[in-house]
């Protein structure tokens, strides 16, 4: 049986917020080359930890980049089906201009909601469009008091730093001072 996105999306928030921090990599570079929209691939350390109860689809959120400042996001996991891509990804697209690359710095991000299942489309134009419009749904969204509140959570004010305590709350940690969890 087919699930419906509203089922999923009901699922899912089940399993929301995921609290989650790894190094950026680099993905294809198709985000700012053929989207304008680009994104910060998280390194496979991270997308192998997904638990199974987070599935695959498009999400909003906070991130911050190293120790910055913490703006609104968009995340795509899964495979690219427009791209059909091999590998299990997980892009963040953080909404803000910033002015250089990050590759190599440590992204934190809080997944609070699920948008729709990842899909392919007939062309470029309609995968820009549909993004676009997940941006929008994300920022209106994220101005909800339940949303705004996991912004001030101390998951990113005790940032990226090795000697960083653990955040209360989440729940799994690895060598590499990667925290992920609900
Ligand atoms: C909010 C958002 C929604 C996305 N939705 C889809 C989608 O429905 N189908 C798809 O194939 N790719 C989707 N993508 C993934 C883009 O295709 C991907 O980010 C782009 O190819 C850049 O990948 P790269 O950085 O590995 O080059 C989405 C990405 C974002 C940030």
């Amino acid at each position: 049986m087919k699930l419906t996105t509203a089922a999923v999306g009901k699922l899912v928030m089940k399993s929301l917020p995921y609290f989650c921090r790894g190094e950026v990599i680099r993905g294809f570079g198709r985000g700012s080359k053929e989207l304008g929209i680009p994104t910060a691939n998280f390194a496979d350390s991270v997308v192998d930890k997904l638990p199974a109860d987070i599935s695959t689809g498009i999400y909003y959120g906070w991130a911050c980049v190293g120790n910055g400042d913490i703006h609104k996001m968009v995340m795509s996991i899964g495979w690219n089906p427009y791209y059909k891509n091999t590998k299990k990804s997980m892009e963040t697209h953080v909404i803000h201009k910033f002015k250089e690359d990050f590759y190599g710095a440590v992204l934190s991000v809080v997944m609070v909601g699920y948008i729709r299942p990842e899909r392919t489309f007939n062309s470029l134009e309609a995968l820009i469009e549909a993004i676009n419009s997940d941006i929008e749904e994300a920022k209106v969204k994220l101005d909800l008091p339940e949303h705004l509140r996991l912004r001030e959570d101390n998951f990113f004010t005790s940032a990226a730093s090795p000697s960083s305590p653990t955040p209360s709350s989440t729940a799994a940690s690895t060598s590499q001072t990667i925290l992920n969890g609900h």
